[in-house]
This record gives C-alpha cells, sequence and structure tokens, in this order.
C-alpha cells in the first residue's frame, strides 16, 4: 500500500468513530410515520437541538467569564454563538415551505410531541433572563434533564452577568436589580437603559460597547429565529392549535414579541 493514502488498519472501531459516536447519532432516526418526508423534520429538530446545545455552551463560557471581569473571552464566545446562531437559523430552509398536507401526514404520529417540551431550549431562554420555575414542570419525569434545569434556574442568567458587570464599572445599578430573585424573568430597569445609553454614547471601541453589540447580535438572531419558527408553524399549519396543547400561531407570536436583552434595545432611542 502507497505511504500517502489513508490508514485502513484500526484493531477495534476507528478513531473517528471513538471522537464522533457518529454510528450512534446516526442511528437515532426513529421515524414514527411512513411518511417519507417526517425524515428531515425529525433530523432538523436534532440539529437544531445540538446547536442550542453548543449555544448554551458558549453562553455558560461567557456568563462565567463575564463573572471574572474577562470580558475579551465573554466577546469570543459570544462571537461564535453569533455564527453558530447564524447557522442554527439557516437550518430552517429544509422545513420553511412545508405545506399542511405535508405536515398532517405525519403530524398524527407526533401525538403531544413539541419542541415546547425541548429542555436544551429552555436553558438557552434562561441564560438570556427568560426563567420561568414552572417550565420544569414538563421534565419531572426525567431526572438528569430536571436536574440540569433546575440549576439553571438557579443561577444568575447571562444578561445578569453582563448587568453585575455594568455595576462594577461604576454604573449606577440599583440593589433591587443586583440582588433580584434570578429565577424569575428578567425585567427592564430604568438605570440599566440609562447604563447603556451612557455607554453607546461613549467610546464605541470600549469593551463594554463592543460587548453590547455582540449582545445585540445575539438578540436580533435569536428573534429571527423565533420569527422564522413562527412563519414556518404558519404556513404548515394556519391557526390550528400546537401537537403540544397552545393556540399554536397566536401564542407564538406572543412569545417572539418580547425583547431579548430589552434595555440595549430601548437605550437607541436615547443615544
Ligand atoms: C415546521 C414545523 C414546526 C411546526 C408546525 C411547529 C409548531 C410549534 C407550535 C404550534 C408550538 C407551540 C407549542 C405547541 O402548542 O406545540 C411550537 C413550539 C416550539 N417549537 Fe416548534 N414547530 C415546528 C418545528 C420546530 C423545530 C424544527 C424545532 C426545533 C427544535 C422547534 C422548536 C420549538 C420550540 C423550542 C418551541 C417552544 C417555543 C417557546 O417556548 O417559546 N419547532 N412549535
Amino acid at each position: 500500500m502507497s505511504h500517502d493514502a489513508p490508514n485502513l488498519d484500526f484493531a477495534g472501531s476507528t478513531p473517528y468513530e471513538d471522537y464522533v459516536k457518529a454510528d450512534v447519532l446516526t442511528h437515532l432516526q426513529h421515524t414514527l410515520s411512513d411518511d417519507p418526508g417526517e425524515m428531515v423534520f425529525l433530523v432538523t429538530t436534532q440539529v437544531m437541538e445540538l446547536w442550542f446545545t453548543v449555544i448554551v455552551h458558549e453562553w455558560e463560557t461567557a456568563a462565567r467569564a463575564l463573572r471574572e471581569d474577562r470580558t475579551d473571552v465573554a466577546r469570543d464566545a459570544l462571537k461564535r454563538s453569533v455564527r453558530e446562531l447564524e447557522a442554527l437559523n439557516a437550518s430552517w430552509t429544509p422545513l420553511a415551505g412545508l405545506t399542511p398536507a405535508q405536515f398532517n401526514s405525519y403530524r398524527g404520529a407526533l401525538g403531544e410531541g413539541s419542541g415546547f417540551q425541548s429542555a436544551m431550549y429552555r436553558r438557552l431562554e434562561f441564560l438570556l433572563g427568560d426563567k420561568s420555575a414552572s417550565m420544569l414542570v414538563p421534565h419531572r419525569g426525567s431526572p438528569r434533564v430536571h436536574a440540569e434545569l433546575e440549576k439553571a434556574l438557579h443561577e444568575p442568567s447571562l444578561y445578569d452577568e453582563v448587568v453585575r458587570l455594568l455595576a462594577r464599572r461604576g454604573y449606577d445599578i440599583p440593589d433591587a436589580v443586583l440582588q433580584r430573585d434570578v429565577t424569575r424573568k428578567y425585567e427592564p430597569a430604568p438605570e440599566v437603559e440609562a447604563a447603556w445609553t451612557a455607554v453607546y454614547s461613549g467610546d464605541q471601541n470600549g469593551d463594554l460597547a463592543r460587548l453590547g453589540e455582540a449582545l445585540t447580535d445575539v438578540a436580533e438572531l435569536v428573534w429571527r429565529w423565533r420569527n422564522d419558527h413562527l412563519v414556518a408553524t404558519r404556513r404548515a399549519m394556519g391557526s390550528k392549535t400546537g401537537t403540544g396543547g397552545s393556540a399554536g400561531v397566536a401564542w407564538l407570536e406572543k412569545r417572539a414579541r418580547g425583547n431579548v436583552f430589552p434595555e440595549l434595545w430601548t437605550a437607541r432611542s436615547y443615544v
């Protein structure tokens, strides 16, 4: 055998398999109907779960780095997550044109299954500051998932760490915000808005201004994911109720209306 060809000889599984677990990953596609279109629905959902996992990892890295005042490490993680959010959002493409008839071919087989029950998406929302203890309820029956969510609920969100950093940098943030109950949804505060207004009115190359822009990119791309999901859902099922039991599109519209990192948007009116 010539020496410039790849190695073919492995005693056990390949080192690629040992690292990637491709054999496991490519045998997790258990479709529930005979419809040939269900495969891409299932795999797109699995692909999105993997992206959620990567993005949660980046934001946890960013939150930890902010706590340690390492804003450059935090910004690097956030910027990686921006590219990943773009890839996540691009994965809507195969489902974006789903018709009601196509979706109906396997919708019944999904039973009450819904993305609403995605624990990794919930962790993503918790990191953004959209905390809610009741979102743990669906996961009572899965101890590992429940424990991870419970931990995430009680940890300060990524945005809480950002606001605490603003305070350490001398911006006047009240104790009510700094010591808020982090298991509750973050509510916008005028002092945080004033801090961002000052940051954005000052040195555009300062690390807080650049951090603010990385967070704004994140917020915009999360909003796009929600809107792409909303439009795909409207195309696939109109105003029917969701498999998860919600009002469907009307419920998702309400969810998509919420602003991510609210003061980063409202401060712009005052710069
Ligand atoms: C085009 C096909 C899809 C339709 C028609 C659809 C429909 C819906 C509906 C109606 C809801 C509201 C809850 C309910 O009553 O079920 C929902 C929630 C959700 N879906 Fe989808 N979905 C689709 C694809 C996906 C995919 C591929 C993912 C990726 C994981 C996903 C993730 C989610 C998440 C995370 C929620 C909860 C959102 C929140 O809590 O704000 N969906 N979906």
